[in-house]
């Protein structure tokens, strides 16, 4: 099969690389004529584990290959993947279709033979018959059909959840283009993968489903964390005795600052914008973006209270500022508006993170930033984790407490054990416990 990936950002990039694997000759196309000169040169513009390796060795098995020149890419491919962002729309919330659109408008100049595109961009319920629109009327005489196949991937784990996914959907109802979709993924579907096969519309609306119900989960437990440190119970525990019920499943429970990342706050913004086009509202998703928003600037509140609550002239040690660990991904990152809400009150910041210190100086200011997170803590008054990278969770405390001009932790992501710490001779705050 020839696949061509429009777009070669995160999810194309990983695609693609991951078709290739599969054995399949693909071609990466993207306008940023810097980043495919970089592919080309070997660098990858992403942080993703094994993305390095997965795109070399499929260059170098000639597999794999990136160009600017979308008419090349697209001409005599099998598959061509529409895999351009889908911002939120400044000032509106509604997802941004202006580039799924251009793409349309290119691919079909220059579609040769039966083409299946395929919609992999996240896209808002409809969008699938817009774009077959927008390629019939640039060419009246193209043959082509289009899919709607969403992506589940999380930044960190990319590649094993596409070689390993808990399911693939894939939305359309043409035959000629559902052959060539089980082509494309046919390891997928050898190995028994789970493999929906559905309506255009029912694909489109289950990604934004899917990751809705994730935030959902997420800033359900988040809330009973609180009620947790209030009863004087343990959202840890509580956690763990409603996971094991298999209706509910383990996964998604762990509480924090509150969901962050480049999805689940646009893809929830985007799903209230349809929810409201179609006069069907979703008022627990609309709960969840606001108790969500509410969550983050409250976790720098909490650590202002840990620390007797005044904070000027006192300084803070924060490590982790991605929004999740394994990422340099900072887009609505917790951390930024805990490290906001402490400098609005009047303290310095000084911070560190393994991945992401570049993408965070773009986004946050008057932040003295460290070498490693032991030179983070000289002199501060307080230790406080956002994200959980495993560098942080094997910390030496003697070491800290010596750096630290007071014992005070505030763990964010609930990774240390607070009788450990207490025994260590600090005061332990952490959420829900
Ligand atoms: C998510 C979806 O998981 C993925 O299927 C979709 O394709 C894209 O969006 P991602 O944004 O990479 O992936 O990260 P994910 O691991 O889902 O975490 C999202 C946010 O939720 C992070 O800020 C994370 O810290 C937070 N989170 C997750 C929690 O606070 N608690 C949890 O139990 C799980």
């Amino acid at each position: 099969m020839k696949v061509t990936m429009i777009g070669s950002g995160y999810v194309g990039l990983v695609s693609g690389a991951c078709f290739a694997d599969f054995g399949h000759d693909v071609v990466c196309v993207d306008k940023d004529a810097a980043k495919i000169a970089a592919l080309e040169a070997g660098r990858i513009p992403i942080f993703e584990p094994g993305l390095d390796q997965l795109v070399a060795s499929n260059v170098a098995a000639g597999r794999l290959s990136f160009t600017t020149d979308i008419a090349a890419g697209v001409s005599g491919a099998d598959a061509v993947f529409i895999a351009v962002g889908t911002p939120s729309r400044r000032g509106d919330g509604h997802a941004d279709l202006s580039y799924v659109y251009a793409a349309a408008v290119e691919i079909a100049q220059a579609i040769t033979g039966f083409t299946v595109i395929v919609d992999k961009s996240t896209v808002p319920v409809g969008t699938g018959d817009e774009v077959e629109r927008i390629v019939r009327e640039a060419n009246p005489d193209a043959d082509f059909a289009v899919v709607s196949n969403p992506e589940f991937l999380r930044e960190g784990a990319a590649i094993d959840d596409f070689k390993r996914p808990d399911r693939i959907v894939i939305g359309g109802d043409d035959p000629r283009a559902l052959e060539v979709m089980r082509q494309v993924y046919r390891p997928l579907y050898l190995n028994r993968s789970p493999i929906v096969e559905m309506s255009r519309r029912g694909a489109e609306l289950t990604k934004y489903a899917a990751n809705a119900f994730l935030a959902v989960k997420i800033t359900f437990i988040n809330e009973i964390a609180d009620l947790c440190e209030k009863a004087g119970a343990d959202v840890q525990e509580v956690a763990r005795g409603i996971g094991l019920d298999n209706r509910i499943g383990a996964k998604f429970l762990h509480a924090g600052p509150g969901y962050g990342g480049s999805c689940f706050p646009k893809d929830t913004l985007a799903l209230l914008k349809t929810s409201q086009d179609y006069d069907a509202p979703q008022r627990i998703v609309e709960a969840v973006v606001a108790v969500n928003d509410n969550r983050k600037r409250a976790m720098g509140r909490k650590v202002i209270a840990a620390m007797g609550g005044d904070v000027r002239g006192k300084t803070v040690a924060v490590l982790g500022l991605t929004f999740k660990p394994n990422t340099d991904d900072m887009r609505d990152s917790p951390a930024i508006s805990v490290i906001q809400t402490l400098q609005d009150a009047g303290a310095t910041v000084r911070a560190y993170d393994p991945e992401g210190m570049e993408q965070a100086k773009r986004v946050l200011s008057e932040v003295d930033y460290c070498g490693n997170a032991y030179e983070t803590m000289e002199g501060a008054d307080a230790l406080v984790i956002v994200t959980e990278w495993d560098a942080f969770r094997a910390l030496d405390l003697e070491r800290v407490k010596g750096l630290l001009s007071q014992p005070i932790l505030v763990d964010l992501r609930n990774i240390y054990p607070r009788d450990m710490v207490e025994a260590a001779g600090f005061a332990y705050t952490g959420v829900g416990r």
